[in-house]
């Protein structure tokens, strides 16, 4: 597809770069909104070594991508490389959406925050991040993408827990004075008047220990999500069905900040729609 008044002739051809990157879901996404759209397009997992990384990346315009998508452990070089930057990318100091320009130039996006609130929007269309704080459990690369996002919605109040605390500290620099540090160990408490929980470590995750988090303070207004998408209902989401709280999985923030690339390197908006989910689950 072309952009309207350019002659855009290249390919309809992105992918995503990473190591490892056999794992990723994002070709099963792309494969089904081609099937949706009728475009002709190819999208391909490029598995690149650290130390590969700047060249690889570097050479992809010159190998007809219109973009790409940057997973782990390339998303913060990545926006080093770029030419330009969002201001989401610029915020969370990531990029997770690359696009090439046909002259060459090179545009780094973060919709990884997007993706959470739009999946959140979704996923729970009353849920009001104004309304009240947030509890963010995690201080990884994923917390900063969900943090800036809820600053941006309108969050009063941020509190962060980390097992490390230094990692929280640092975050809480960088994001000022909405974001209040919360022991580790005192964060059951923490989810009194929370108006969202977010789960942001790796923490029930398939083959990993479960977050332990005790919601009995949590308001019967809570909305408690999880980045964590494998398995769908997390031991924090069952534990929040059970007290009739209001749950998002996961899923749905990996299919949201898909979007934006589709969107940018092919001129179509794609949508998230139960039969994405399940095209992407049934992939394994
Ligand atoms: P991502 O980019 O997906 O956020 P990450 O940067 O490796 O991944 O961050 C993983 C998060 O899970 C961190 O907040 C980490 O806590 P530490 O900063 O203390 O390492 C958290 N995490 C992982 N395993 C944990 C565990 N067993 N207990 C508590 N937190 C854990």
């Amino acid at each position: 597809m072309s952009d309207p008044g350019t002659a855009d002739n290249r390919p309809l051809l992105a992918g995503v770069i990473g190591w490892p990157v056999a794992h990723s879901r994002s070709p099963l996404i792309f494969a089904h909104w081609f099937a949706e759209t009728g475009l002709d397009g190819a999208y391909v997992r490029l598995a690149t070594r650290p130390e590969d990384f700047a060249q690889v990346f570097r050479a992809l315009p010159k190998a007809g991508f219109r973009g790409v998508n940057v997973t782990i452990p390339h998303k913060v070089t990545a926006l080093e490389l770029a030419d330009s930057a969002s201001p989401a990318a610029r915020a969370i100091g990531a990029a997770n959406t690359i696009r090439f320009d046909a002259d060459g130039q090179i545009h780094a996006d973060n919709t990884d925050g997007y993706g959470f609130i739009e999946n959140l929007r979704d996923g729970a269309p009353t849920w009001n991040p104004g309304a009240g704080p947030a509890l963010v459990l995690g201080a990884g690369g994923a917390s900063r993408a969900v943090i800036h996002a809820l600053l941006d919605a309108g969050a009063p109040v941020i509190r962060l827990t980390n097992r490390s605390r230094d990692k929280a500290e640092a975050l809480a620099a960088h994001f000022g004075p909405r974001i209040v540090l919360v022991d580790w160990a005192a964060r059951d408490t923490a989810t009194g008047d929370a108006t969202t929980i977010v789960n942001t470590t790796s923490l029930g995750m398939t083959g990993k220990p479960p977050l332990e988090l005790a919601l009995n303070d949590a308001p019967a207004t809570a909305l408690v999500t999880d980045i964590v998408y494998a398995p769908l209902e997390t031991p924090l989401l069952a534990a929040a069905r059970v007290r009739n709280l209001a749950t998002v999985d996961g899923l749905g923030m990996l299919l949201h900040q898909a979007r934006p690339g589709f969107r940018a390197w092919f001129g179509v908006s794609p949508t998230v729609t139960p039969a994405l989910r399940r095209a992407v689950l049934g992939g394994g």
